[in-house]
């Protein structure tokens, strides 16, 4: 479904991603690892279209998106919850859930209210509609980054450190969202995770980033103790 290839991308001068192959295949939760600086909110970017590819290829349901803009990228289906969520604080929360409406595949959605799907999971948030996002708890806020992503119906949900920032509470309720998305079979998630038992808890298969590249990848069976100390311990 998303398949990444060859990838080189940066910023000015400095080259940051070398040569970056990944696949997300329908259905699964794909989990991207790696130090901080490695890349991976780079490399999330460049598959959303933020930054683009030097060298390399995006491909998405069989489409190449490599040179698309961001806007067409989330018309194609994909959902984006940035890291640092990134909440448009003056605007309230049902402004907020609109921008992510905007993104919308259907024709015609624009005037239209909000979809269920994009609420379902976090009945707190329409009770807070004419609240400031800016004025939500860190919580809240991540809750409405993911009803924005939901709003347009994705098909692959890109999610940045989710629960960075997050209380331990929340965390698990964010682990519960992750899940039941996965559970609907509608949308498949490339999810970039600090915590390895979290990724461990929700994801299919996995890619570690080092060194502007895939340093490792494989299945849960396969992620032990080397990859961990090589890669991801500092
Ligand atoms: N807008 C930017 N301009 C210049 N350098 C950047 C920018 N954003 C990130 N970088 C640099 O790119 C590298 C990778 O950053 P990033 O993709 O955010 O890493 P990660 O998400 O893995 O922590 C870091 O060295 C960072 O300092
Ligand atoms: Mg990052």
């Amino acid at each position: 479904m998303l398949a990444v290839q060859q990838l080189e991308a940066g910023y000015g001068e400095s080259v940051i991603l070398r040569d970056v192959s990944l696949k997300v295949q329908p259905g699964q939760v794909v989990c991207l690892m790696g130090r901080n600086g490695v890349g991976k909110t780079t490399l999330m970017k460049s598959i959303m279209g933020l930054l683009k590819a030097r060298k390399g290829t995006v491909l998405y349901g069989g489409q190449e998106l490599t040179k698309a803009a961001p806007g067409r990228r989330a018309r194609s289906g994909i959902g984006y919850v940035p890291q640092g969520r990134e909440i448009f604080g003056q605007l309230t929360v049902y402004e907020n859930i609109m921008v992510g409406l905007e993104a919308s595949r259907e024709k015609g959605v624009r005037s239209r209210s909000i979809p269920e799907e994009a609420i379902a999971k976090f009945p707190v948030l329409p009770t807070m509609y004419t609240r400031r996002g800016g004025d939500l708890s860190g919580g809240q806020q991540q809750q409405l980054a993911f009803a924005r992503a939901l709003a347009s119906k994705p098909e692959l949900l890109l999610l940045d450190e989710p629960c960075e920032g997050i209380q331990p509470s929340i965390v698990d309720d964010i682990r519960d969202v992750i899940r039941s998305i996965k559970a609907d079979g509608k949308t498949s998630i490339l999810l970039v995770e600090q915590s390895l038992d979290f990724v461990k808890s929700v994801g299919d298969y996995f890619y570690v980033l080092d060194k502007g590249a895939v340093a490792w990848e494989g299945g849960l069976e396969a992620l032990g103790e080397e990859v961990i100390k090589k890669y991801l311990t500092v």
